[in-house]
């Protein structure tokens, strides 16, 4: 599958700026609808490169921070559950341990480019409308 931000004319949306995101630390959290279903996602720094996915167990489907944005483990290795302790490879969000099985963190689209983190909207995961009059436009002919 292509990757959204590779999509012609999607220029990605502003996040936070990369210098936000320490290696290892603490994650940006965002509201994003998935489906058209409200979501959280977020992004954190692994080994340099910034990585998000949608903040959602595959073991049972609940946010996994243990405090607002923070989903690293004690060794700043794995994205850990908070509930059960599901571990997740930063990388690409493979389950690596724990009652997740063998499935994968929903990935977002995003890019670090001149010190702005931005994430790139897919078909099925789209940016919250700024305000119910915001979306009421977005939805008339
Ligand atoms: S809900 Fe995440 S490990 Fe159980």
């Amino acid at each position: 599958m292509a990757d959204a931000k590779d999509a012609p004319g999607n220029e990605g949306l502003p996040l936070c700026p990369g210098s936000a995101l320490a290696d290892g630390g603490t994650a940006h959290v965002w509201d994003v609808l998935e489906y058209g279903r409200p979501q959280r996602a977020f992004v954190l720094r692994f080994d340099g490169q910034v990585r998000a996915y949608i903040n959602r167990c595959l073991h049972v489907p609940v946010e996994m921070d243990w405090l607002p944005g923070e989903f690293f483990d004690s060794d700043k290795r794995y994205i850990v559950c908070s509930v059960h302790g599901a571990m997740y490879e930063p990388e690409d969000g493979r389950c690596v341990g724990g009652p997740c099985g063998r499935g994968k963190l929903t990935t977002v689209a995003v890019a670090e480019q001149r010190g702005q983190v931005h994430w790139y909207p897919s078909r099925d995961i789209r940016p919250v409308p700024a305000s119910p009059a915001a979306a009421a436009d977005e939805s008339a002919p």
